[in-house]
């Protein structure tokens, strides 16, 4: 590692050279070994971040000689890129890891990894180790830019792998990146959280926070312009801390005006954002650059204070309003809101349970992405007294999704008449002559036009609410 004027080591380019080394014998095998091009399956588990790592695992592996296949039967090489934050996302993960036994054992040239969040937990890695013996490699989410050496080794020697270093991995930069979507790109800007909300797992799976340099940031951000892409989505479990650990310091806010400078018709995008950190620079800056998507992610989890501060979350309902009434005062009908919430966590009431209905009430979000609490070992809320039942809970929750459903249908509603600015994604579900575009906030509005205008920004005029989608009808420019 080397060591640069900031707090967070960076992978040295000696070692990522050795990668690419090790990405070349890889190759010389697979072409002595396979006539055609081997086939590699990679299936992608959780949140933004997984995706992003996943374009980067197919990047090296693409240099490696693999092509790719959605068909798990096609593959010599399958990789489950996991996501440990709720526990039916781990017993998806288990159940079609299981299902490969026999496929395995009638195709003894396959290689099974596992990597991501999931595996990053020791319970979950002898796991996989004891009852799942088919499983060749195993790798964590501080190693992902070692995968050219880890399936040299796979492929050279018999013996298992699990490469699971337990610390705050450091910053690879030039690694390949292979991604999904020509139009719209994920650009991680910082790894790792350190807010240890009490329910979650992603500290103890992700380590530390550490930023990316704003030069590899701005420049890749550069790059992908230059290069069409016309939608770039800046990650980070909590973006509001970039730059903390960078010297000199830098904010979220200066970072987002930087690209907003880079020249070009694109629209920028970010997620996500933690209310503590959250401040009224960045929703000033959102609303002063024209390139900045008038969206706004900004996870409440609960709307009563005590169960917030049982959570660990650090501000108050009233600071969560403040910030949010801030937001539509600057932003006005062009705002679009969306949000997390956990229902039923330890101890919560139903009384307590009305606080986050009466807020879901009161701030009219455009989308809301509900779950119930699912407990996670190791953290502390799984220590902590759960009285009420996954049948009560399961009731709250459908009370809380209908309240959203009937927020949803009225929003619908009000948007019959606007324009808005919005990016067209390809053919739409309405009708042959159909496109499908998105707002800023996510929306979707199909209206009739050319399909040339797929990749471009139109004005749309909302003629029309669907349930799902609206209809429109595209302005003159
Ligand atoms: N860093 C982001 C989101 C991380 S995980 C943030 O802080 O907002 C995405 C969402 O999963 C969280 O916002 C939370 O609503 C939910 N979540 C996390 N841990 C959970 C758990 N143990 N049970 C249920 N939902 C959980
Ligand atoms: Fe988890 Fe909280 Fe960090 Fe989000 S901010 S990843 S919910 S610990
Ligand atoms: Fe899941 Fe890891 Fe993301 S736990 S939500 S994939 S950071």
């Amino acid at each position: 590692m080397e060591k640069t004027g900031r707090k967070t080591d960076v992978v040295s380019e000696k070692e990522i050279e050795k990668q690419r080394k090790f990405s070349e014998k890889v190759f010389c095998i697979l072409s002595r070994r396979y006539s055609e091009k081997p086939l590699a399956c990679i299936v992608t588990y959780g949140c933004q971040q997984n995706v992003a790592d996943s374009e980067r695992i197919k990047g090296m592996l693409s240099e490696m000689g693999y092509g790719f296949t959605e068909n798990r039967t096609k593959a010599k090489l399958i990789v489950f890129n996991t996501c440990a934050v709720r526990e039916h996302a781990e017993d998806r993960v288990f159940g079609n890891v299981g299902s490969l036994k026999s496929y395995r054992r009638d195709n003894p040239d396959v290689l099974i990894a596992c990597c991501g969040c999931m595996m990053q937990q020791q319970h979950i890695a002898d796991k996989i180790k004891k009852s799942f013996p088919f499983v060749d490699l195993v790798f964590g989410t501080h190693v992902i830019y070692r995968l050219p050496e880890l399936i040299y080794r796979a492929l050279t020697n018999g013996a298992r792998i699990f490469e699971l270093p337990d610390m705050d991995g450091a910053i690879a930069e030039g690694i390949p990146v292979l991604r999904d979507n020509d139009s719209r790109a994920w650009l991680p800007i910082m790894y790792g959280c350190n807010n240890f909300c009490s329910y979650c797992i992603v500290p103890y799976v992700r380590g530390r926070e550490r930023s990316r340099s704003v030069e590899a940031v701005v420049s890749e951000a550069r790059a992908l312009i230059e290069s069409g892409y016309k939608e770039i989505t800046l990650l980070g479990q909590n973006v509001n801390s970039y730059g903390k650990d960078l010297v000199p310091q830098i904010s979220f806010a200066q970072l987002l005006r930087m690209i907003n400078d880079i020249p070009g018709d694109f629209r920028i995008r970010f997620m996500t954002s933690h209310p503590r950190d959250c401040t009224k620079e960045l929703i000033k800056t959102m609303a002063q650059c024209d390139k900045i998507a008038k969206h706004l992610h900004l996870p409440f989890q609960s709307g009563n204070n005590r169960v917030l501060s049982e959570m660990n979350r650090h501000y108050t309902r009233e600071k969560y309003l403040e910030l949010i009434n801030y937001a539509k005062e600057l932003m006005g009908d062009s705002l679009s809101l969306t949000s997390d919430v956990i229902v039923g966590f330890p101890g919560e009431t139903y009384e307590e349970f009305k606080d986050t209905l009466s807020l879901v009430e009161e701030v009219k979000f455009t989308a809301l992405f509900t779950f119930i609490y699912s407990p996670r070992k190791g953290t502390p809320a799984a220590e902590m007294p759960d009285p009420v039942t996954a049948q009560e809970k399961g009731r709250w929750f459908r009370e809380l999704t209908e309240l959203q459903e009937k927020i949803s249908a009225e929003n619908m509603k009000k948007y019959t008449g606007k324009s808005f600015k919005c990016f067209v994604t390809g053919k739409g579900k309405l009708g042959d002559n159909y496109l499908a575009a998105r707002t800023d906030g996510n929306l979707i509005i199909e209206f009739e036009g050319d399909e040339n205008l797929t990749g471009t920004f139109q004005n749309i005029k909302v003629t029309e609410p669907l349930t799902y989608v609206l209809k429109g009808e595209k302005e003159r420019k």
